[in-house]
């Protein structure tokens, strides 16, 4: 699988007025060669010294195998292969950022965990998605704490009408739960990622949230 890490930047406009310089890597963030190709790429932009803020978005992500059920993830490699994209590759790719940023003087630096409900409530059938939403907010967490001079954020975006809940209401293996999700749909309550995305704009833009706070979709 081929996915893109995207990096924007305001600095010096090489390319015209606007100020925005768009940079799409292709990575697979589930392997070492794709994760090391997206880090050369953040190690490389983010030597800019003219970049005065950064903010850094971890929204990749995967369900995993939703059909199974506990009992059913015997198989350590596809375990390890799932928390190695969720979880590690997040924990990578922010680590190398935040290291080839630097601490800038007078620079701000924040950092977005793309979260869920599941960090927070079990769902049946979800075992490593919820696993791996939990450790990515208490990851981000303990790193609020260790860099107090960094605004975190672990944001929830509601349910999103996107490719993955069109699995979530297909593919989950417990049936009650596969039907709330289609009941969702069926009932117009699948959120648009634009909309979603204001208002996460929104908290950044108002900046009171504390640091390693998982604030969700409906809070606002
Ligand atoms: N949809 C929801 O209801 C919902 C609710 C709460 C939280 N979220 C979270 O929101 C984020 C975005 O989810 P979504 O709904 O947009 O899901 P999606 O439609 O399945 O998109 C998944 C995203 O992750 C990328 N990705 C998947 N596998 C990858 C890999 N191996 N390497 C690099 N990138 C990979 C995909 O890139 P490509 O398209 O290039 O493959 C895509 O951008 C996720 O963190 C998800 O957990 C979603």
């Amino acid at each position: 699988m081929a996915s893109e890490l995207r990096a924007g930047a305001t600095g010096n406009d090489p390319g015209g007025d606007t100020g925005l310089r768009v940079q799409c890597v292709a990575a697979d963030l589930g392997c070492e060669q794709g994760l090391r190709r997206a880090s050369a790429a953040l190690r490389e932009l983010l030597q800019d010294a003219s970049f005065g803020r950064l903010l850094l978005v971890n929204n990749a992500g995967s369900l995993g195998d939703i059909s199974k059920s506990f009992l059913d993830f015997t198989d350590l490699q596809e375990i390890n292969t799932y928390f190695s994209f969720n979880i590690s590759s997040a924990l990578c790719l922010t680590s190398t950022a935040l290291r080839a940023f630097g601490a800038r003087p007078g620079c701000s630096r924040t950092v977005v965990n793309i979260s869920s409900l599941c960090a927070r409530e079990p769902f049946p059938s979800w075992a490593l998605y919820c696993a791996g939403k939990a450790a990515r907010d208490m990851m981000f967490r303990v790193l609020a704490l260790e860099e107090p001079q960094l605004r975190v954020l672990s944001y929830a975006p509601g349910p999103l009408d996107t490719d993955m809940q069109l699995l979530a209401r297909t593919r989950t293996g417990d049936p009650g739960m596969r039907q709330q999700f289609q009941r969702m749909q069926e009932k117009g309550q699948l959120i648009d990622s634009s909309v979603s995305a204001q208002k996460l704009l929104q908290l950044l833009k108002e900046d009171s949230f504390p640091s390693g706070a998982h604030v969700d979709f409906y809070d606002i």
